[in-house]
């Protein structure tokens, strides 16, 4: 059984998700999954974008929206972006290579619940939910035993 640590950062701006993002991404490996949950708008794209970014991504970094992952050769791993809002079914997602993302690269997973079964139980999951204003975000981190150490103190860097 994984016990699952819980915490919430609070995003009053994009510019704060964006550098909770870098913050975590500094933290990122090989192997690693980060699902990021939360409605249309939430910032899901705006924190992968900015994790991409942090690890030497540059360029545009397009929602994957109708080829559903998008690869990024980057620095300590490879890194996958999905995005499988329209994914009709589960096991759809074998297509997309999950295997070698999951075991190889850094996966970050928009609409991870579309994956059903097939979302590993190690996942570092990330839930966007709107603030109250504008600009504001919550974003409530539920981290298996792998990463509980890892986001210990993260607020002191962002
Ligand atoms: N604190 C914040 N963090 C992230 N985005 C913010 C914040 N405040 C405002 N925004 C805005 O909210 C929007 C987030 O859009 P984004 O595409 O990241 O959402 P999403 O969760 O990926 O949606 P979708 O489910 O459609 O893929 C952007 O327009 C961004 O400018
Ligand atoms: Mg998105």
């Amino acid at each position: 059984m994984t016990d699952s640590h819980l915490r919430t950062l609070e995003a009053e701006t994009e510019s704060r998700t964006a550098a909770i993002a870098a913050a975590i991404a500094g933290l990122a490996g090989p192997g690693d999954v980060i699902a990021l949950a939360g409605d249309l708008g939430s910032g899901k794209s705006v924190f992968a974008r900015s994790f991409i970014y942090a690890l030497g991504g540059s360029g545009d970094v397009p929602s994957p929206t109708f080829t559903l992952v998008q690869m990024y050769e980057l620095t300590p791993s490879n890194v996958f972006h999905f995005d499988l809002y329209r994914l009709e079914k589960p096991e759809d997602a074998i297509e997309l290579d999950i295997d070698d993302a999951f075991h190889e690269g850094i996966s970050l997973i928009e609409w991870p619940a579309r994956l059903g079964a097939y979302l590993p139980p190690r996942r570092l999951l990330i839930t966007f939910e709107f603030g109250t204003n504008e600009d504001a975000r919550l974003l409530h981190l539920d981290a298996p035993d792998a990463w509980a150490g890892r986001i210990q103190g993260l607020e002191a860097h962002v």
